[in-house]
């Protein structure tokens, strides 16, 4: 039978029983189904994994031919077939003195030739020899979308503890309210503003980018010295008023949600500085080199990746909830939902057929202790099982209020464990208080939240997000699906105003265009 088969057929077997009687039938239960790797552990413990169970993920990864697929990512071989590209985020973050080709020609010195003249720009930001017309740079506004924003967003937010430069503020949204809201607060004449957008095409950016020139601008801002750009097409920068020595640009192997380690990661760089910006990098290094070297069944990333296909392959637990009990990472949710499921979101393998067993999961979540008071209800006692991500750090930064610190991890382990033991019902009258259990969890924990711990969470999750994707046959670096409604949205424009443009194809749009234009004129100011 094959992996999949014997993992169907287990499936019904291993989770009649109680997860938690698992622990008492193997008192190293708890050792034998975590890792460590760098300053990482992560327990999956508490879910229905067992050595049978493992056995069959594990030959599914022999099967796959994952570490040979990560071989040729990492050799710089394009495997993203469809836009016929190598994958090497990687090379971002690697040492000096390795090499890394594309094409049989070293990237490595085009990539230390950048981020040396990111580090320059970055210091003369916060040393203020680069000013703004009205002084020393106070703020630092990145307009982006996507993994032009998510990323830098994340780990602002993550590191904010390290933040000794200009702060950055954040532009994605098309809606005016995030302009307004972001600008309301900062100075035109103090103020750099990064245009991030590998394209330098899309709609949502390149309009912000507009509006905010002109809001610098009137405001007796810089457009020569308070404007970069982050981007590959160095023509269109030029064309929109950005001089090519403020273009910082990247490789065509460098995909949008894998690039906070480069270019995009310039607002990060600014705020942080380029120091703890190189130990960012160096933790993702670390895990790089883990992720190439560990034998799968003490791979973390590996194993990350099965518990995963565990839960929504083989369970059909479509979602997966990522709970951070460190409020710093609340932007984490967000940061993986790109990565997941733009990445492995897709119904087709690399050869076109159809793919078997489900694509990526729906990744959503909130910070701990918050989300208790809201969704847990659901995790708990709802009718679908939801498995949940926990990451919690032994220590936090606020040591004159570490108790609590104490209450917070208190209650992230309180969680997995109410979750897996559940409550009996005390009688009939009692049933609404009973908790089913045996609801699955893993939980990574790390010494404290630092640029290198950070760097490898996230690249443990990309390359958990690439052995998913090499064991369903999934190309994850292409991103197909998201252009159908962006051709629409512009045909559609033309029709807000008047209904001159394109018409829409269905009644219900044309409804709601109708509606939508209605009440706009009613509501035109006179
Ligand atoms: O949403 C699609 C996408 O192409 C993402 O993959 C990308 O991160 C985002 O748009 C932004 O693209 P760009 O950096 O070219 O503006």
């Amino acid at each position: 039978m094959s992996p999949w088969q014997e993992l169907e057929a287990e499936r019904e077997r291993i989770c009649k029983a109680e997860m938690a009687g698992l622990f008492v039938a193997d008192p190293q239960r708890a050792k034998r189904f975590s890792v460590t790797a760098c300053d990482l552990l992560f327990d999956f413990s508490k879910t229905h994994i067992d050595d049978v169970i493992l056995t069959h993920l594990l030959r599914l990864v022999e099967e796959c031919g994952v570490a040979g697929q990560r071989d040729l990512m990492l050799k710089g071989y394009r495997i993203n077939s469809s836009e016929d590209r190598a994958v090497l985020h990687t090379a971002l973050r690697e040492q000096d003195g390795q090499q890394r080709f594309v094409d049989h020609v070293d990237i490595m010195p085009e990539i230390h030739q950048t981020l040396a003249t990111l580090r320059s720009f970055a210091n003369d930001i916060r040393n203020g020899i680069i000013r703004g017309s009205g002084g020393c740079i106070e703020n630092v506004v990145n307009i982006g979308i996507g993994g032009s924003h998510l990323g830098p967003e994340m780990a602002c937010r993550a590191l904010s503890f390290c933040v000794d430069g200009p702060p950055a503020h954040f532009i994605a949204n098309i809606d005016g309210a995030e302009a307004k809201e972001v600008l309301a607060g900062l100075n035109p004449k103090t103020t750099l503003v990064i245009v991030a957008s590998k394209t330098f095409t899309t709609l949502e950016t390149m309009t912000n980018a507009e509006s905010v020139r002109q809001w610098l601008l009137a405001g007796g801002g810089s457009l020569t010295s308070q404007f970069a750009a982050v981007s590959s097409d160095v023509e269109k920068c030029r064309d929109f008023g950005i001089a090519p020595e403020r273009v910082f640009g990247f490789g065509d192997y460098i995909g949008g949600r894998y690039s906070v380690w480069g270019p995009v990661g310039l607002a990060l760089m600014i705020a942080i500085g380029p120091r703890r910006f190189q130990e960012f990098l160096n933790g993702g290094n670390q895990m790089d080199g883990h992720f190439a070297t560990a034998p799968a069944a003490q791979n973390l990333p590996v194993l990350h990746a099965l518990t995963g296909i565990w839960h929504n392959q083989v369970c059909r637990h479509r979602a997966r909830a990522i709970l951070p009990y460190d409020r710093r990472l609340r932007r984490l949710p967000a940061y993986l939902q790109q990565l997941i499921m733009e990445s492995n979101g897709k119904s087709v393998t690399r050869d076109g057929t159809a793919v078997s067993y489900g694509s990526a999961a729906i990744i959503w979540g909130e910070p701990g202790t918050n989300g208790q008071h809201a969704f847990y209800q659901a995790l708990h006692q709802g009718t679908q099982v939801i498995p949940c991500e926990f990451l919690l750090a032994a220590r936090g930064h606020e040591d004159d209020l570490s108790h609590h610190h104490e209450i917070l991890i208190a209650n992230c382990l309180a969680q997995s464990e109410a979750l897996m033991t559940g409550r009996q019902p005390g009688g009939d009258e009692e049933s609404h208080r009973g908790c089913p259990g045996s609801r699955p969890s893993t939980t990574l924990v790390y010494p404290q939240l630092s640029p290198s711990v950070l760097g490898q969470i996230i690249a443990m999750n990309e390359h958990s997000v690439f052995v998913e994707g090499a064991i369903l046959g999934i190309n994850s670096f292409d991103q197909w699906g998201v252009e159908l409604g962006k051709e629409i949205a512009l045909s559609l424009l033309g029709s807000v105003g008047t209904d001159t443009g394109s018409p829409p194809s269905s009644g219900s749009t044309a409804m709601l265009l109708d509606y939508v234009r209605q009440e706009r004129s009613a509501l035109a100011p006179s």
